[in-house]
Formats: C-alpha cells, structure tokens, sequence
C-alpha cells in the first residue's frame, strides 16, 4: 500500500493508529534533533515530525527539501495545545515519523509553491504544472469540476442527453476568424475547427434528438483579453419545440440550483432581471451591464435642444444625444484627476468629457462648460441629474454608440473606484431583443448580430425587405456581473425565411450551397421548430471563483498571445510534414 491516508485526512479519531502518507515537501523547519515537514498532496497538510532518535527518518528529514516527492510511516499523536492550528483540517494532529522514503527529490522550483503571488504570470504558465499545486489553482479546477458535473447531472434529470461532435468540421460562422487544419489526404482543402458546434446542434434537433446538450470546446482566432481564449468551453444546448420563454426559464432554475450547490456564500436575485437590448445601451451603455449597483446613464438631450454651447448643438443636430454620470462623493477631484478621467474617456472614443462639479459647501456649480450654457440650463442638468452637493458630473456629447461606450468604460470604472458592486452577489440577468443584423460600415453590408441561423421576431417580419436594422432577432444573452456569461436564440427552421436571411447578408444562392447546402437541404425534411443557447464555463466560473481573467480557471491556458508557454506552441513543423500537406510558407 502506498499511502493509508491523504494528507488532508487524519484527525484526532486516529490519534494512535499507524499510518503511511506520502506528498510533497512543502515547507520544512529544521530545529536540529526535530524537524517539521509539512507534507502536501490535493487534499491537505499535515505536520510530520522527525526526532533524531529515529535516525533513518530523520536523516531522510535532513536531506528533504520542498517539493521533494516522500512516503513516510509513522505514528499519528496529538499536537501540543498550543501547537494546534485551528485553520487546518489536520490542525489538531501531527505524525511522528518511523520511517520514510524519499521517492523522488526536486531541484528548487521556479516558483515557491507555499506562498502565493508576487511572480510574474509568464512564469507561472512555462512551469503551469508547478503552479497548479498551488491551493488556490487546486480550488478553482476543483470548482470547476463541480460545477460542469452539476451541469451534467442537472440536464441529464431533465431529459438531456450528451452528444459529441467532431472537432475537425466545416466552417461554421460565429464572427471569428476559423482555425484550419490542412488535409494530407486531399490537396489544397481543409478542415475548420469549430467555432462553436451550432449547426451540428440543430441538425441534431432535425435528427429527432429534442434535447441535447455538450461540453462543447470551441475555437476562435480572435483578439484575446481576459475573458477570452483561442479554445474555450461551452455548456451547448439546442432544444426542439420550445420558444424563448423555455429556454430562459430551464437555464434560469439550473444557475439557481447550481449556485445553491457550489457557491452557496453567494446571492443570487431571482428572477433573473430581463432588459431589452435598447434598453441596457440606453441605461447603462452596454449590452452586458453590470446590475449589481445603479450609476445609470442620464439622457439630458431633450433639455439642451435649444443650447447655444456648440459642442451639445452639433452632437444634437447630427442626430447624437448628450448624457451623463453623476458620480456620488467625488467633487473633490483635482483638475489632474478630471483631466485623467478625460483621457480614459477618449479611449472609450469620446472626442472629451464635460465635468461638472456641486461643490460640498453649496457653492456655485464649477464646470468646464457652463460658461458656455443658456439660462437655466446648467440647474436643469444638476435637477435631471439628482447631483447632490459633493457630486462630480460626467457628460459626453456625440453618436449614440460613442456615449454609450465612453460612459459604459467611466461607469465601470468608477464602479472599482468606489466599489459600488457586491462581490459576494451573482446577478444574473437577461438581455432580450437584439437587432438581427447590423450594419458593417467597412465592408458595407448587414452581418448578423448572433449568428446567420437566428430566427427574426414574428411582429419585425415585415421590416426585413423595407428597413432591416430595426428588424429585433429571437435572440437572448445571459448576462452575468457585467459579462456576457452566455448567449442563445431561437433559430430559422424554414428554409424561405434562411434564404430571405441569407439575401439580406449578401450571401448568394451560391455561396450559401456551398457553404450551408447541409443545412439548408435538411431545412427540407421537416426540421422542428428549435432553439438554443451556449453558456461560456470558464466565464461563469471565472465569476464564482471570484477571479479576473479565465486563465485562473483553466488547467493549461494560453497568453494574450495565444501562445501556450509551456510546450512552446505555435511552433514550426518539418519541411516533411509541410510537404505531406502540399503546403509551401510563403
Ligand atoms: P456565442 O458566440 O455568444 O454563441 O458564445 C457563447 C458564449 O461563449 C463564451 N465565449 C467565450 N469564452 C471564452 N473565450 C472566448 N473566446 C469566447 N467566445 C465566446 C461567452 C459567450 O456568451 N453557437 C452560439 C450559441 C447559440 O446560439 O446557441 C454561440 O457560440 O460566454
């Protein structure tokens, strides 16, 4: 037997017993006649302890260092009181050694595995293997398990059943540049990886199979953040017979329920909160706002229609809109700091950033625009605003999608500033109604907002020849403390209304034969009524396990660069093997 007991194991019940561990070294204090080691695996710590009488042991004690791989029998006993440790499962024990063993010894790591932090995360992905003995990697990996099983046993109960599809596809468009994979086989044709599995899904629903779900990995060559990885997971589903209101209410009681198992510290309001697509860029600027504190846009168009400052005049009368924030408490700011807030504005795409400041003593209004303001005007703003002495106004002035993103970054950012938003609170929402298509002013053609399977609302039909912009898709997200955690629709199922689709996005009778010809061919054989959603897991589990890039929470990710540091990969490839693929670098 190689071990009795995990690490994590032994309690004061086995005071007595002899047992066998075996872990690693993770921190060792050498006192001479005693030394500690505190020995690791997965599931805990406990203290061994070497006394030189028992000299064998203790010269395996002597020669240990951390990370050095041990298997140690001894005898479990009691902790002196006041060597308890009362934030340890094993706190009250420690094992007197009788024998041990070192299985494999260690050259000093790169990174210190018993104290979190402080190095750069470069280095913590060139040698991920050591990182992820850390507790707090262990701790995510281990969230994240529960919470893909729970997802599997929850949609299981519910009639689901896990089907795969293959990795090496067909193009399939979600508005991402696509992996390839050259075929040896057959010269000059490829294969693409999937950026998400969406039309396998609905020709499952065509094949009869009602309701289906995956832990579908997807791949994507886009631009990278935080939240976004060139291969990421998807909790994929596609249901037969249902509309919108199914799919909501089935994966609001699961993330109820999956909360309530795995994060049951957190607070979750149901129901989830539902908001138009217009309505969140009107409110909060974005299409993924995070509910959990209000700071809402304020519109002060409809007061400034007849203002004489042309900055707001030319914004209005070139069909713009002037709104603003009223950040509580922050009237004291310099004017480096406003100037500093204009710069992140204009990142945002702003041209400026108008600032007004009620001072704390009830003062006269200072601003950077009043002078320039008509009568009243300036107090009719403070009043829509609701500012209150002590408050600092933000305004912009410009297109719709320019205010809206300029004062989505300055409501974000102050949200940190002055942490507005619970941490300890998941607020889940939805947001209805997006646009079918939008339109692409470089390419000069409509794309599809979701994707070109997105089914266009019953009551909009009639706008799809006359005025396709305002046409709103049978499209939802979830949306989870500010991020998109998820996103879905009800899809086309008759091949008219896909071919009038495909007309609008410029994708002739050709084109989409030889791209979609399956889809549209099996659209002919009675394809039920269907739809769908994908909620992104290293997102969502990124959000419970409290952490700011999904890199925390995936075993082995890659850089913003899409670059995995420890294996060194992209990396080049053998002439041979270039030449089995008929492919010559440029
Ligand atoms: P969509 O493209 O909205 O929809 O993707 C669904 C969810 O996947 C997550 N996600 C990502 N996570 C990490 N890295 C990425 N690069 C990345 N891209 C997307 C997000 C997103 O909300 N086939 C449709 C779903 C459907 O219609 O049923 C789809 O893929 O959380």
């Amino acid at each position: 037997m190689f071990r009795s007991h995990t690490c994590g194991e032994l309690r004061t019940e086995h005071i007595g017993h002899e047992v066998t561990l075996a872990g690693w070294v993770h921190r060792r204090r050498d006192h001479g006649e005693l030394i500690f080691l505190d020995l690791r695996d997965r599931y805990g710590i406990t203290q061994v302890v070497f006394d030189s009488i028992t000299a064998m042991a203790h010269k395996v004690a002597e020669e240990s260092r951390s990370e050095y791989v041990l298997q140690i029998r001894g005898r479990v006993r009691a902790r002196p009181a006041e060597a308890v440790n009362p934030h340890l499962g094993t706190g009250t024990i420690e094992v007197e050694a009788l024998e041990a063993e070192v299985l494999n010894p260690s050259r000093t790591t790169p990174i210190y595995i018993a104290q979190e932090g402080g190095e750069d995360e470069m280095i913590r992905l060139k040698y991920r293997y050591l990182d992820l003995r850390r507790e707090r990697m262990q701790r995510n990996l281990i969230l994240r398990h529960r919470v893909i099983k729970f997802m599997r046993d929850f949609l299981d109960q519910e009639g689901f059943l896990e089907i795969e599809t293959p990795i090496l596809i067909k193009s399939t468009p979600e508005g991402a540049r696509d992996y390839l994979v050259p075929s040896r086989v057959h010269p000059g044709k490829f294969y693409a990886l999937p950026q998400s599995p969406q039309q396998l899904k609905q020709l499952l629903m065509v094949a009869g199979y009602d309701r289906y779900f995956q832990v579908a990995r997807c791949f994507r060559d886009e631009d990278l953040r935080a939240d976004r990885q060139p291969e990421f997971t998807q909790l994929d589903m596609e249901m037969s017979f249902v509309d919108q209101e199914d799919v909501i209410q089935l994966i609001e009681r699961l993330f109820i329920e999956l909360c309530r198992a795995v994060v049951p510290h957190k607070h979750v309001p149901t129901p989830f909160p539902r908001l138009t697509y217009a309505e969140a860029l009107a409110r909060y600027g974005s299409d993924k706002p995070d509910l959990r504190y209000g700071l809402e846009l304020i519109n002060l168009s409809d007061l400034l229609t007849a203002t004489p400052f042309q900055v707001f005049q030319q914004a209005l009368a070139n069909s713009g809109e002037v709104k603003g924030l009223c950040i509580p408490g922050c009237g004291s700011y310099s004017r480096k700091q406003i100037d500093e807030l204009t710069e992140f504005a204009k990142i945002g795409g702003a041209r400026g950033l108008a600032w007004a400041i009620v001072p704390a003593d009830g003062g006269e209004v200072r601003s950077s625009f009043g002078k320039n303001l008509g009568e009243g005007e300036m107090s009719a703003i403070v009043e829509r605003m609701a500012a209150k002495p002590g408050d600092l106004l933000l305004i912009v002035a410009d297109q719709p999608s320019v205010v809206a993103a300029a004062l989505d970054r300055l409501r974000r950012e102050f949200a940190q500033r002055l942490k507005l938003a619970d941490p300890n609170t998941l607020n889940f929402s939805w947001v209805l109604d997006f646009p079918l298509v939008e339109w692409n002013e470089d390419e000069a053609r409509w794309d599809a907002v979701h994707h070109p399977f997105t089914a266009p609302q019953d009551a909009d039909m009639h706008l799809m020849a006359t005025d396709p912009g305002k046409v709103r898709a049978k499209a939802y997200d979830l949306v989870l403390n500010g991020y998109e955690a998820g996103g879905g629709s009800i899809r086309i199922h008759r091949r008219d209304v896909q071919q009038q689709l495909f007309d609008l996005l410029g994708i002739t009778p050709e084109l989409a034969q030889a791209q979609f010809g399956h889809m549209l061919e099996a659209f002919e054989y009675g394809a039920p009524p269907h739809g769908g959603i994908a909620p992104g897991i290293d997102r969502i589990v990124m959000i419970l396990a409290d952490e700011s890039t999904i890199r925390e929470v995936m075993a082995f990710p890659k850089t913003q660069q899409a670059v995995d540091l420890m294996t060194a990969a992209p990396s080049p490839v053998d002439e041979r093997q270039l030449k089995e693929l008929h492919i010559n670098l440029r």
